[in-house]
């Protein structure tokens, strides 16, 4: 469904450029469900904004991201919008914070229905009603402002946008950071099941790499701007082969024994 071919992002900064990707040859198949994983820094997010053209003015990139034959670095600025929300989605990182203050949850999502796909204000509200329901919310809170959600209902509702137009592919960027554990894996099994059920490609970038195994069916491991390794989840936890992986495996591995011990 994506193909990273050769891709380079670097940042110019006032003290000279910051190499945040580096020559990324990689592929997201057709319906799969791929995590990203990879210390801070390491340039998920970075890899993430290069598939929907996010990247601010500073970021100069090389290379080609081909998304089912289309090459996305050729879009212009039409094209950009309708490939956004009908053909792939994100959750950004902070999506949470991301809802406009003085509107409520119900104008948000209808406003991406109305402007993307044409709908009139009483069907795109009814359609947003829906698109709560999928991601477990009430009908109520369509007249809800964001404030009145909780982190892990702002979330959901992120999503429910995300979802508006059906996109065929959902990138999430740590769709659970500052939820507590019980709301960040119920957000993960979520995102898991509608992407499932509607046959969807997710790809996510998630610290958490025990979720992670738990519900991708790939990972790639990313490193100082590089992916150095991908593989199944029971690739990653019997046979890492990247040192950083293994690292990565282990600190699972000893928060489990400290566990058992205790
Ligand atoms: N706008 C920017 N200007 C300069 N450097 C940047 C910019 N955005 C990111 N970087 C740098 O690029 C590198 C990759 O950053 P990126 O945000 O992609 O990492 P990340 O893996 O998503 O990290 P985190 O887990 O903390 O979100 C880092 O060295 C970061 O400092
Ligand atoms: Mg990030």
């Amino acid at each position: 469904m994506i193909q990273l071919r050769s891709l380079s992002v670097s940042y110019r900064t006032p003290r000279g450029t910051v190499a945040a990707l580096k020559n990324i040859n990689f592929h997201i198949p057709y319906g799969s469900a791929t995590a990203i994983v990879g210390e801070s820094g390491s340039g998920k997010s970075t890899l993430l904004h290069s598939i929907m053209r996010l990247l601010p003015p500073e970021a100069m990139l090389s290379g080609q991201i081909i998304f089912q034959e289309t090459d996305v670095t050729s879009l212009d600025d039409k094209a950009l919008q309708s490939f956004r929300w009908r053909k792939c989605s994100m959750v950004l990182q902070g999506a949470m914070s991301s809802f406009n203050p003085v509107l409520t949850i119900g104008r948000q999502i209808s406003e991406v229905l109305v402007h993307h796909l044409g709908f009139l204000w009483k069907e795109a509200f009814e359609k947003s009603e829906e698109l709560l329901k999928m991601v477990g919310l009430p009908k109520s809170f369509l007249d809800r402002f964001p404030h009145e959600l909780s982190g892990g209902q702002k979330q959901r509702a992120a999503i429910a946008m995300a979802l508006a137009c059906k996109p065929p592919c959902l990138l999430a960027d740590e769709p659970t950071t500052a939820l507590d554990v019980i709301t960040q894996a119920e957000i993960i099994l979520l995102l898991k099941e509608i992407t499932q059920k509607n046959q969807m490609t997710l790809c996510m970038v998630t610290h958490d790499l025990p979720l992670a195994l738990s519900v991708c069916d790939r990972l790639a491991v990313m490193h100082k701007g590089e992916i150095v390794e991908v593989q199944t989840p029971s690739g990653i936890l019997n046979n890492p082969t990247h040192p950083h992986t293994r690292k990565l495996v282990e600190s699972i591995r000893s928060i489990e024994e400290r566990g058992s011990r205790t």
